[in-house]
């Protein structure tokens, strides 16, 4: 198996970050691709952040983290981009972005054996396999926030995608210090089914009075031992991407029980997204 010594990743959010600041600590080169400029300085200069702390703690050298900073290439024309052995998605979880990532993904690398992987956290693999001409390469790599902390790739094959895409996405994993575990392609696959409709009823929870936000979330850590409560998590996860990954669930199963909370759609119309836009469940404007 061909060792991987360059990677693309596609968005440059929390995610894309997280996974280009990891397979660069592993020693691969990356490039870290974005639209958006202020995207890509913002991810850039919470990588230098987060490298720094790293070496205040003395988990790190400062000789391996100028390496790691120096091997990201952050860029927003995939012209620039060489010698491409491996491509993961983070962008938004949108289907029809996602197709038309692929698409130009595929135009751009038409080499079979340059892995295709999609960051998605609930849209089926298949689907995002059947905007291209050979989803065999397509695969599932779901990576978990934040990234450099969490030891879970959730790998998902998806109808066309290969044994050996499978191998060498586990073999990437490992080598980026996760553990790999293999889930199939349904909606939420298994992290989201099981715990995308926790925090659904947390916020059924708060909407009908059962207790207060603080409440929910500190029964939830000191009685199960959860590090985060579901409502905070879900400030941290996104409110809009628990939002999308309702409806998901409850398009593709069908049933009642995954019926996004209204507040939890009516917080999202109202731009209070969580932690990246400063308010949410909580209100972190202050902090
Ligand atoms: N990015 C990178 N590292 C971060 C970070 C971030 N945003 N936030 C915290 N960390 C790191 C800190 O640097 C620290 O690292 P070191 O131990 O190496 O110094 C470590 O995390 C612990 O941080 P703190 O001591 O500041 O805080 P904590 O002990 O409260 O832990 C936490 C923070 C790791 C986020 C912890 O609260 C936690 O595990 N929360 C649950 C996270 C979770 O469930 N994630 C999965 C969400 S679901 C998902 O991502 C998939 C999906 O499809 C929706």
């Amino acid at each position: 198996m061909a060792q991987v010594n360059t990677i693309l990743v596609v968005g440059a959010g929390q995610m894309g970050g997280g996974i280009a600041q990891i397979s660069a600590v592993a020693g691969l080169n990356v490039f870290v691709f974005d639209v958006l400029a202020e995207q890509l300085a913002k991810c850039k200069k919470l990588r230098t952040k987060l490298f720094d702390r790293a070496v205040e703690k003395g988990k790190m050298e400062r000789a391996d983290t100028d390496a790691a900073l120096a091997r990201i290439k952050y860029i927003r024309s995939l012209d620039d981009v060489r010698d491409v052995e491996w491509v993961v998605e983070a962008a938004t979880e949108n289907p029809e972005l996602k197709a038309k990532i692929f698409s130009d993904l595929e135009d751009r690398f038409p080499n079979p054996d340059v892995v295709l992987a999609t960051n998605t956290s609930s849209i089926s693999v298949t689907q995002i396999g059947a905007a291209v001409a050979r989803p065999e390469r397509v695969v599932g790599m779901h990576f978990f926030n934040p990234v450099p902390i969490m030891k879970l790739v959730e790998v998902i094959k998806g109808l066309a995608t290969t044994p050996d895409v499978v191998e060498r996405t586990i073999a990437l994993a490992i080598r980026l210090g996760k553990t790999p575990v293999l889930a199939n392609d349904r909606a939420g696959f298994v992290s989201n089914r099981v715990l995308m409709p926790m925090i659904n009823e947390a916020f059924y929870a708060w909407m009908e009075g059962v207790a207060e936000p603080e409440a929910i979330d500190n029964i939830m850590k000191l009685g199960c031992a959860h590090p985060m409560g579901p409502l905070r998590l879900a400030d941290f996860i996104g409110l809009d991407t628990c939002l999308h990954i309702m409806n998901v669930l409850f398009t593709e199963l069908g049933e009642d029980k995954y019926r996004p909370c209204p507040l939890l759609k009516q917080l999202v119309i109202a731009g209070r997204l969580g932690d990246k836009t400063g308010q949410g469940v909580h209100d972190y404007s202050k902090k």
